[in-house]
Formats: structure tokens, sequence, C-alpha cells
């Protein structure tokens, strides 16, 4: 008796088959709908192939994700203020909760990425797949940004096993602070300007001596939540040449004075971008995240935290035809502005070292052509599918 109940049902077999079936068909009538305006990279299609010739585990798996899309079964997700995600998932009979009216795909979004990132969280600790991002920062200690730093720390820390934080710095008191959190620390290999980090070798650096799909320079004051977990989770099986140059930015969201209570859990991060969050302008870009294959090598020693290097690497990736995307849409990356405001690389002493630089080597550096609406791919959420959709760009975009 009990042996017969531990098997899979027939009918649940079957249920899958239809379900997938008509994904399938939904997903290939609506590939050709997109076809003349916009390659559309689709995920589920991958998945649900996979899922077909994996074994009985995954095949439950999903039908606990179907299931839940019919409300047979409840599916609470949490996250803890140490921000890793906890499933549980109950039958509800005698308490079923009415379907909730309001953004119902939103919360099953949420829900079915919070059943993967449980997966792939188990897949990284046993070792079988690697972390998605190795994420990278440089400061030195500054008494006036301790809380910010202090709640970067903490917001990256919880991002792990996904993330690898890393720190590059020279000043050993901060090395031995990140360390003891849980953060890698290394010496800043190559510098200019006064000491300030090379960004090629920083990611040359973190490329040989961390594994894992992506690689991202961050500005220190940054804070992100799951979502960019997701989006990364979602593009490692979308369509997209992981093993080609890769560059994904997204726009940031500035927040002033950050307390530790709203930065120090994704859902306050969230709430306080929504209540008091500003979209900045696409002119500022705060993270790169590129793939391995990214030539760093060929890349001109333009340093972090001083103008004009970041709308030039999208400039000049966008010029090279690599593969360039806007993720503003599906990540959230909350600014933590202080009182020294939103332009702070504007302010410094060799103010214009990049662009000094840069002038010596290019004739012509279109800046605002590497702003990030210039970039005609972009990731969204239709359906509960992530999807990189080619869009139409301003003519001053042309590089
Ligand atoms: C799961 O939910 C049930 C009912 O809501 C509760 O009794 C149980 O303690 C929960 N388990 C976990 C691990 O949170
Ligand atoms: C940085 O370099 C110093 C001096 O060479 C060394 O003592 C220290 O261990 C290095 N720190 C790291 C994190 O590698
Ligand atoms: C850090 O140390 C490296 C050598 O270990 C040196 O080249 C670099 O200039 C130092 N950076 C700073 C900011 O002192
Ligand atoms: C990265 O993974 C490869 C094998 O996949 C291994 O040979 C190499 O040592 C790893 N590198 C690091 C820094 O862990
Ligand atoms: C990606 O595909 C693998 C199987 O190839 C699957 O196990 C995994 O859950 C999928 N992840 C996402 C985020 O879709
Ligand atoms: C943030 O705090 C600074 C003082 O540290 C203050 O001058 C500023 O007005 C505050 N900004 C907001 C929006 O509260
Ligand atoms: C998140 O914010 C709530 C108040 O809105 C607070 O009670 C809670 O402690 C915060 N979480 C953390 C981890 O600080």
């Amino acid at each position: 008796m009990s042996a017969c109940q531990e098997k899979v049902p027939i009918w649940r077999i079957v249920l899958l088959f239809i379900a997938c079936l008509s994904v399938y068909m939904y997903l290939y009538t609506n590939a050709f709908d997109n076809m003349r305006t916009s390659s559309v990279y689709r995920v589920v299609e991958g998945d649900l192939q996979a899922v077909l010739k994996d074994k009985i585990g995954s095949i439950s798996y999903y039908l606990r994700l179907m299931e839940q899309s019919d409300n047979s079964l409840k599916i609470a997700v949490s996250s803890s203020a140490a921000g890793k995600p906890t499933i549980n998932t109950t039958r509800a009979s005698a308490v079923t909760t009415k379907p909730t009216t309001k953004a119902p795909t939103t919360q099953s979004l949420a829900s079915i990425s919070a059943l993967l990132r449980e997966k792939f969280k188990s897949e990284i600790e046993a070792g079988t797949v690697k972390p998605l991002l190795t994420l990278f920062t440089s400061w030195n200690e500054n008494s006036e940004k301790s809380l910010v730093h202090k709640l970067t720390v903490t917001n990256w820390n919880s991002l792990k096993p996904f993330i690898v934080p890393l720190i590059f710095t020279n000043d050993s008191s901060v090395a031995k602070e990140c360390s003891n959190s849980g953060w890698e620390a290394r010496n800043i290999s190559v510098a200019a300007a006064d000491g300030i980090p090379v960004l090629k070798y920083m990611y040359k650096d973190a490329i040989a001596n961390y594994n894992s799909t992506f690689y991202a320079y961050a500005n220190g004051d940054i804070l992100f939540n799951e979502k960019l977990v997701n989006t990364l989770m979602f593009l490692l099986n979308s369509t997209v040449d992981l093993s080609s140059p890769v560059l994904i930015v997204g726009r940031r969201t500035n927040v002033d004075n950050v307390t530790y209570e709203e930065g120090s859990a994704w859902d306050n991060i969230t709430k306080a971008a929504r209540s008091r969050g500003k979209l900045f302008t696409g002119w500022a870009e705060d993270y790169f995240i590129t793939t391995r294959g990214y030539p760093w090598k060929d890349i001109a020693e333009v340093v972090i935290g001083r103008r004009a290097y970041d709308n030039w690497l999208v400039y000049h990736s966008r010029k090279s035809k690599f593969t360039v995307i806007d993720v503003s849409m599906t990540v959230l990356a909350v600014h933590q502005t202080t009182k020294s405001g939103n332009f702070e690389g504007h302010q410094h002493p060799n103010r214009d070292y990049n662009h000094n630089l840069l002038v010596k080597m290019y004739k012509r550096i279109k800046y605002n052509a590497g702003v990030i609406e210039c970039i005609d791919k972009a990731t969204e959420y239709e359906h509960n599918v992530l999807q990189v959709k080619t869009r139409k760009v301003h003519n001053s975009c042309s590089v």
C-alpha cells in the first residue's frame, strides 16, 4: 500500500506530458510572433527538455511547480534575514487560501525562482555546478562609509553560495575585516593614478583564482537581492552563448541614507527601493558582469571610481559586437547614496584619468553610445519566463 503511494501515479505523468505539450505549442507559436522584431531566448523550453530526459526526481519536482499553479498545493517561500530562502510545501486542503487576485504571476514567479535557487544551491554545495558569479569591489578604510561598507559586506554574503564576494585591497585592516566576515580578500595587483585599482587586472585575478560562470566588478556601495541570482540562473539556461564575450549591465536605484534594517535583508532592500528609491540615469553604470570569455587582456587600463570608464566599456563592447545585455528590468541594484552624493567619481583628484588615457588611444569616443538606453538587448519576464529581447535604440546610439 505504502509502496504504491510512493510511486508517481500515471495520471501525473500524463498530466505533465499534456502540460509540456501545451507549453511547447505556446512557445512555438509565440516564437513566430516575435521572430520578425526580436530574437527571443527562451529558458523554460530547455528546462522541460531536461526534465523529460531526467529521472523521476525531476519530474516530481516539476509536478510540484505545476500543481502549485492550479493551487492544489500551497507553496510558502520566505527569505530569512540571512538571505537563505526556505521552502515550505504543504497540502492545502482545509486551509485552502483563495488565489489572490493581485499579481498572481509575480507570486508564482517568486515561488518558482525560489525553488530553482534551492535546487541550484544544493548543486553548488555538492560541487556539481560552479557558483554563478565572482563579485568583487575595492575600498580602503573610510569612517564616513563604515555603514555603507558594512551593509555591502552583509548583503553580498547573503548571496552566497551563488556568489563569491571578493575585495581587492592593500589595506590590511579592510582585508581582515572582510575575510573575517566570509569574503575573499586579495591584494591589488596593478594600480594607477595614485593607487587606484586598474579594472582589467581585477578581472584577470578573479578569473585566475575563482571558478564561476560570471565575473563582475561592482562599486562598493551597491546592494543586490535574489533578483540578481534569478537573472543569472535563468541566463545560464538560455540560448545566450556564454562562451563568447558577454557584458551585462543595468541601471541603479538611488536610495538616500540606507539604514541597517533596510539594507540587511532582501525584502527590506526591495521595500526601501520601492518606497523611496529613484531609478538613476542610464549614464551611470555601477556593475559589469562578464563571461570568462570577455577579452579583458585587450581592454584599456582604465581605473575604477573615476568617470568615463563605464560608458566607454559599454561603448567599446557594443562597437566590438560583443553581446551586451541590459538587465535593469530584472535586477535591482540599490546605490547607498550618502552625503557625498551621486557623482562621487567626478569630485576626486585625477578625475579625468580615464578620459585622458582613452583619448590617447582612440581618435573618437562616443560616450553617449555607451549609455544603458543604447543597449539593444534587455531581459524581462513574460509569463514567468526570462527572455532576452531585442529592442530598437535611438539613432544616436550608432557606434
Ligand atoms: C511548514 O508549514 C507548516 C504549516 O504552515 C508548519 O507547521 C511547519 O512548521 C513549516 N515548516 C517549516 C520547516 O517551516
Ligand atoms: C598582501 O600583501 C602583503 C604584503 O606582501 C601580504 O602580507 C598579505 O598577506 C597579502 N594579502 C593578501 C590578502 O594576499
Ligand atoms: C598594492 O600592492 C601592489 C603590490 O603588492 C602595488 O603594486 C600596488 O600599487 C599597491 N596598491 C596600493 C593602493 O597601495
Ligand atoms: C577551476 O576548475 C577547474 C576544473 O574545472 C580546476 O582545474 C581548477 O583548478 C579550478 N580553479 C580554481 C581556482 O579553483
Ligand atoms: C537549468 O537546466 C537544468 C537542467 O539542464 C535544470 O536542472 C535547472 O533547474 C535549470 N535551471 C533554471 C534556473 O531554469
Ligand atoms: C542623509 O543624511 C545626511 C547626513 O548624514 C543628511 O544631510 C541628508 O539630508 C540625509 N538625506 C536624507 C534624504 O534624509
Ligand atoms: C526588516 O524591516 C523590518 C521593519 O520593516 C524589521 O522589523 C526587520 O528587523 C528588518 N530586517 C532586518 C534583517 O533587519
